[in-house]
Order: C-alpha cells, then sequence, then structure tokens
C-alpha cells in the first residue's frame, strides 16, 4: 500500500546534487515538498523543474524546503540542471537525489504499476517514475500527496495554494473550503461549537449550520 496522509514519511541517506542527504535532518523544522520525476532530460519534466525554478522565492517564504528525486544519476541531474536554468532563466538551487538504486521510489512508491526491472542492463527508460508530490510537515508526517501521470505535467501553482492550505489549517481547527486562496475566509471544523468559535475567531459567516466560515486569524 501506498503512503498515507498523516503516516510518517519515510526516512533515507541518499546522494543528492548538493551531497549527501539525510531526509528528515535535511528538512529541519520547516516544511518539505518531495517531488519526482520520470526522466533527466524530458521535455515535461523540463518545464516542471524550470517552474519549481522560479517559484524558488515562494518556497522559502513559506520555510519549504523542496527537493526534487528520479532514477537517473547525480551526473545527469547536475548536466539537466544547466538545460533547467537555461529554460526556466532562473537557478534551480534545490537538490535532485541521485535514485538509481530505487530505494526512495520504493519507499515512496513512485514507481507506475507496469515498471519493469531486467535483472541486467536496466536503465531509467525501465523503472521512471511517476509524477509524484508529497507535502511533508516539521513532524515528518506526510500532510499531502498528489499522483500525476507521465503525460501530464503538473500545476506548480496548485502545489503552492494547497501548501499555503496546509500551512493555514496546521494545528487549528480550520477547513479550507473549494478553490481557497490565502486571504480567503476558512470554514471553522464541526468540533468547535458555535458560540466557542465566535469568541476565539469573532464574527462567523453561517451559511449552513455545518459551514460556518471565520476570518483567518493568521
Ligand atoms: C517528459 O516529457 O517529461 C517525459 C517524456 C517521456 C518519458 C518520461 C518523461
Amino acid at each position: 500500500m501506498g503512503l498515507r496522509i498523516n503516516d510518517i514519511a519515510p526516512d533515507f541517506t541518499a546522494d543528492s546534487t548538493e551531497g549527501r542527504i539525510e531526509f528528515h535532518k535535511w528538512i529541519g523544522d520547516g516544511y518539505a515538498i518531495l517531488f519526482s520525476h520520470p526522466r533527466d532530460f524530458t521535455p515535461v519534466c523540463t518545464t516542471e523543474f524550470g517552474a519549481v525554478a522560479q517559484l524558488a522565492e515562494e518556497f522559502e517564504k513559506r520555510n519549504t524546503k523542496v527537493i526534487g528525486v528520479s532514477v537517473d544519476s547525480v551526473e545527469d541531474h547536475l548536466k539537466w540542471k544547466r538545460d533547467i536554468e537555461a529554460f526556466a532563466g532562473a537557478p534551480a538551487n534545490f537538490p535532485i537525489i541521485d535514485d538509481t538504486s530505487l530505494s526512495v521510489s520504493k519507499a515512496y512508491d513512485m514507481l507506475p504499476a507496469d515498471f519493469y526491472l531486467p535483472t541486467e542492463g536496466r536503465t531509467p527508460a525501465n523503472s521512471a517514475t511517476v509524477r509524484s508530490v508529497f507535502i511533508i510537515g516539521p513532524d515528518k508526517k506526510v500532510r499531502l500527496t498528489m499522483t500525476y501521470p507521465m503525460s501530464i505535467g503538473r500545476n506548480f501553482a496548485e502545489i503552492l495554494r494547497a501548501l499555503d492550505a496546509v500551512r493555514a489549517t496546521d494545528g487549528v481547527p480550520f477547513a479550507t473550503p473549494a478553490n481557497w486562496v490565502p486571504g480567503q475566509d476558512v470554514i471553522v471544523a464541526l468540533s468547535v461549537p458555535t458560540d466557542e468559535a465566535k469568541a476565539k475567531y469573532g464574527d462567523l459567516d453561517i451559511r449552513l449550520p455545518y459551514l460556518r466560515y471565520a476570518r483567518h486569524p493568521g
């Protein structure tokens, strides 16, 4: 079975473009986004990594580290980063893990159902990871997962929005409605009685007895 929300994200030690990384230690006390891509030097992946490079400041503002992974080598990742930077016009200053051993891909269930491992002469084409995303909290628990097929590039604006929603609801009795963006009202959890919610969060916009909006205090 794949990883579930609130599972502890598997810890690992791996080589990366920034040297050897002990994953949980590397995350530190902020958030992390681990995302896999099928192959280096491929078109969709280049646009995705370019999008991440362009959003570097946004992730930093949110105290969030970003790390990529694929079944290619550090040597390939380093060469490919030059293409990403030329394409995106932004430095790709985040590590990319060398998972030629497939250990991270397997621990995070990032391989497609039909992956194929020949006993000899394996190339990344036999075992390309799908496009997975894991948002991991400071407590190292999985907060959100997403998986896209190889043919569909991810929307990194949505990943940023989802990260904002995770941060806005962590440790507080709130949820975010459909299509929420920062600055909009949040939903008060059903576990909080209305009087208590009013005392704590001010006026509520009560649309249904079970759908009560409040200003986010943050
Ligand atoms: C890509 O464009 O990212 C891609 C294409 C074929 C296989 C894997 C990735």
